[in-house]
């Protein structure tokens, strides 16, 4: 094998092991925590932000919630201990589902991002997503529709 050879495939290797990572890591943080719908509050028990695995336990930073009274999940993050933000899975360029990525939200039809508060990092969307008035006691966390 020439050296220029080499070169490209050693840097084709390091690449797909990139998209490999950035995938994993993209679906590790997906999970769907069972919810309560009562009227217009969906309620999250605080335990759905703990990842338990065997013996071992680590938090979760986003929980993600569907309910039928809405066309798209919702992204719940985790803040701080005191601070959760709920934002609606909806682009607001042309309505496409967004995906979690870490700490975005991920537009897979034009490239759109958006943060944790839903605000706009990326366009073509321009407006922020719709977000959700989150409180919490010690057990549960409330995500109010109106
Ligand atoms: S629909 Fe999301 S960027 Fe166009």
């Amino acid at each position: 094998m020439e050296r220029i050879e080499f070169v490209k495939k050693c840097g084709q290797l390091c690449l797909g092991g990139l998209m490999v990572g950035s995938l994993l890591e993209s679906c590790v943080g997906n999970y769907y925590a069972t919810a309560q719908v009562d009227n217009t509050i969906i309620s999250i028990k605080k335990t759905e932000f703990i990842e338990v695995k065997k013996e071992n336990s680590k938090p979760r930073k986003s929980v993600l919630i569907r309910t039928e009274k809405l066309n798209f999940p919702i992204t719940v993050y985790k803040l701080n201990e005191a601070t959760y933000s709920a934002v609606l899975m909806e682009c607001t360029h042309n309505s496409c589902e967004l995906n979690p990525q870490g700490d975005y939200l991920v537009c897979p039809c034009h490239g759109s991002e958006f943060n944790k508060l839903g605000h706009v990092q990326n366009p073509p969307a321009e407006i922020d997503l719709k977000t959700f008035k989150v409180t919490f006691d010690n057990e549960n966390i409330y995500v109010h529709l109106s």
